[in-house]
């Protein structure tokens, strides 16, 4: 089976660890599967020896990381030449509806935006750490899950993340 890389950017862990789930997945399927941060410096090299691409990134303030846009702006025929796939991870997402590519401003943004249209695209509900966060990120978390009825308690952690939708992915994409 062909060999796959998985490249991710991820601030507080839960894309890297979306990304882990599936290599075991398409380990399990006796694949080959590497991960690798779109920060990186053999990034490039990396992503030109794999036969497969698949690529997860996170929304913070309503927004993608730089990073992942300049991979794909300098990389584009190189992702474009391979089975390819991207996901986004966001807290929108834990409400049905929003965690499909349809269904998600986030995923329609990043397709007007990129010059890459991926062959397969999926969107997963991520995690709240409140613990983990900064002073000013668990302010502003807290009054966007007020705001949106999401939990406030800034005690507790809160995993959203749907793992047998993320397998379920995998296992499609290693399909196509
Ligand atoms: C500072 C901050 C800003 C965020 N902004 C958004 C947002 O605008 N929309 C959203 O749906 N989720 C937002 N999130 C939720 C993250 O997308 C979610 O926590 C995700 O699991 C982060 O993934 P990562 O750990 O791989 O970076 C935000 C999270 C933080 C900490």
């Amino acid at each position: 089976m062909a060999a796959v890389l998985l490249l991710y950017s991820s601030r507080e862990g839960q894309t890297r660890r979306i990304c882990e789930c599936m290599a075991e997945v398409i380990r399990e399927e006796g694949g080959e599967a590497r991960i690798l941060s779109l920060a990186d410096p053999d990034l490039v090299q990396a992503a030109a020896d794999s036969e497969r691409l698949i690529v997860g990134a996170s929304i913070h303030y309503g927004r993608l990381p730089t990073e992942l846009y300049r991979f794909i702006a300098e990389n584009c025929a190189l992702i474009e030449a391979r089975a390819n796939a991207f996901f986004c991870v966001n807290l929108t997402a834990r409400k049905p509806g929003k965690d499909t590519p349809e269904g998600s401003a986030y995923m329609r943004k990043f397709l007007k935006k990129s010059p890459w249209r991926p062959m397969r695209l999926a969107v997963f509900a991520g995690a709240l750490y409140y613990t983990r966060y900064a002073w000013y990120d668990r302010m502003m978390i807290r009054l966007i899950m007020w705001i949106t009825g999401g939990p406030t308690d800034p005690r507790r952690d809160v995993e959203f993340t749907d793992w047998d939708q993320v397998r379920r992915v995998a296992r499609a994409w290693l399909k196509t």
